[in-house]
């Protein structure tokens, strides 16, 4: 089997990143469907990201992604965020498309993300959708236990709700419009991190090699590929990255 070498990404015009949860593994957020420890242990994270969810508790909800928020306040980009922040200095057009609601694309040097659920950073009113004025620097960590209620919007005096996709809402268009523009006109696709169970973002790594994309998967887990222009490197995101840059670089 011929293995995809870094050298391959020089000879590329426009390459698409396309990140899930495991490209920030490795700085210490625990991916989706990884069991959670301590506080959260005994809670699924797929039933907390539901406007349901939300409706029907929101201090708990709200208090789930301020302990996300902090987890991510206090990490650092890791080598494979660094990689593909480098990686937009070598070629020619490089998009990043990421599944992350995290800010580490951006913390390690990449401009113009593609977000495609959103982010923690920008929260808005569940009632009227305004963005929060508010500042959110001001973390708040649950003391005695998960619970904290949300602040209230300014016009409205709404619950406000982080600004994230949840299970059962759609993409914001623009954002998914921009995503299959880059897609579709990208060489080289590399997908990092990511089970591909989510939709539409799962249709990613297909929609590529339908319209003559090169496809490298960075998993942990082996990817079943197609053709000689699919590839599947098996280990750990912020080993693999930096390693094809090197030779990228060579
Ligand atoms: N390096 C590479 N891959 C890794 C690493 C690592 N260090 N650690 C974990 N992985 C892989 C896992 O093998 C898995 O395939 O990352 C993937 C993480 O999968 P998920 O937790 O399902 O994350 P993701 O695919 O981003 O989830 C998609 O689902 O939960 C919703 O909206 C949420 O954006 C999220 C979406």
């Amino acid at each position: 089997m011929i293995e995809f070498h870094g050298q391959r990404l020089r000879d590329a015009f426009h390459v698409v990143v396309f990140t899930g949860a495991g490209v920030s593994a490795e700085s210490g957020i625990p991916t989706f469907r990884d069991a959670l420890t301590g506080l959260w242990e005994r809670f699924d994270p797929a039933a907390l990201a539901t406007a349901d969810a939300f409706r029907n508790d929101s201090a708990l909800v709200w208090g789930w992604y301020e302990w996300r928020r902090s987890k991510v306040r206090t990490a650092k980009p890791n080598p494979a965020h660094l990689a593909i922040a480098e990686l937009a200095r070598l070629v020619a057009r490089l998009t990043v498309i990421t599944q992350n609601v995290d800010d580490l694309h951006e913390r390690a040097g990449c401009h113009g993300v593609v977000h495609l659920h959103g982010s923690l950073h920008s929260p808005r009113c569940f009632a009227c959708a305004r963005p929060y004025e508010g500042t959110t620097d001001q973390l708040n960590e649950p003391e005695d236990g998960r619970r904290i209620d949300p602040p209230r919007c300014r016009h409205c005096n709404g619950k406000v709700r982080p600004g994230v996709v949840w299970f059962g809402e759609s993409l914001p268009e623009q954002v998914w419009r921009d995503a299959l523009a880059a897609v579709k006109d990208c060489d080289l696709l590399i997908s990092v991190g990511t089970s591909g169970l989510v939709q539409p973002a799962a249709e990613i790594p297909r929609i590529a090699r339908e319209h003559g994309a090169v496809v490298v998967h960075v998993n942990l887990q082996r990817e079943s590929v197609q053709g000689e222009r699919e590839f599947s490197l098996v280990g750990k995101a912020a080993e693999i990255l930096p390693r094809l840059l090197a030779q990228a670089k060579e």
